[in-house]
């Protein structure tokens, strides 16, 4: 789906398919330098990060696995709840393994504090984060975020996998979504 498809319930287009492709080829290129020799595992966090866990792999020219976990956040709504729990988690053992934490958006970063101290206590040899958007609020927080994708402002987003209700996830580009649309 392209931003044209839904027109009426955007009310910006924040990066395009192509910019967001450009950006990922990016990242991937820093994480094979940094990786040199190693072999990453990435962790996506479901539903979100399944876009950018597709695309940022495919776009690496090293050897990666991937799992996946699921944690509760958001409902329908747009405020985050706070409240987060392990709805699914991962398949493998994480114990001396190169993680990286593949996210689509860190908010107020409450999942990803919980979620960094759970997996932390798994004994893994490193443990990262890649974000492919990041709110201003996030900046600010304690858990250290080595790959940024974007910086983007304070407004509800959909798109790259992000949905409001379950819809947009399948959105290719990033756009803010019109206040009519949840008000
Ligand atoms: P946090 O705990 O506030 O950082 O929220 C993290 C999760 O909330 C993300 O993984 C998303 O699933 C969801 N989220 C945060 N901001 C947005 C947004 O603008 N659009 C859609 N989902 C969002």
């Amino acid at each position: 789906m392209d931003a044209a498809d839904v027109m009426d319930d955007l009310s910006e287009v924040l990066f395009t398919s192509d910019q967001i492709a450009d950006r990922i080829a990016e990242v991937a290129a820093q994480i094979d330098a940094d990786y040199e020799g190693r072999e990453v595992l990435l962790i996506g966090v479901l539903n979100g990060a399944v876009m950018v866990m597709a695309d940022l792999q495919r776009a690496m020219r090293s050897h990666v696995e991937m799992d996946w976990m699921a944690i509760s956040s958001y409902g329908s709504g747009t405020q985050s709840s706070g409240v987060v729990r392990i709805l699914k988690d991962l398949s493998v053992d994480i114990e001396d393994r190169h993680v990286i934490v593949v996210e689509d958006i860190i908010d107020t970063g409450l999942t990803l504090s919980y979620l960094m101290s759970n997996l932390a206590s798994r004994n893994p040899a490193s443990l990262e984060i890649m974000t492919m958007f990041r709110k201003p609020e996030a900046a600010e927080m304690d858990v250290p975020v080595r790959y940024v994708g974007f910086e983007i402002p304070n407004k509800f987003v959909v798109g790259v996998g992000l949905d409001y209700a379950g819809r947009y996830r399948n959105l290719k580009d990033l756009a803010i979504l019109a206040p009519h649309v949840y008000a």
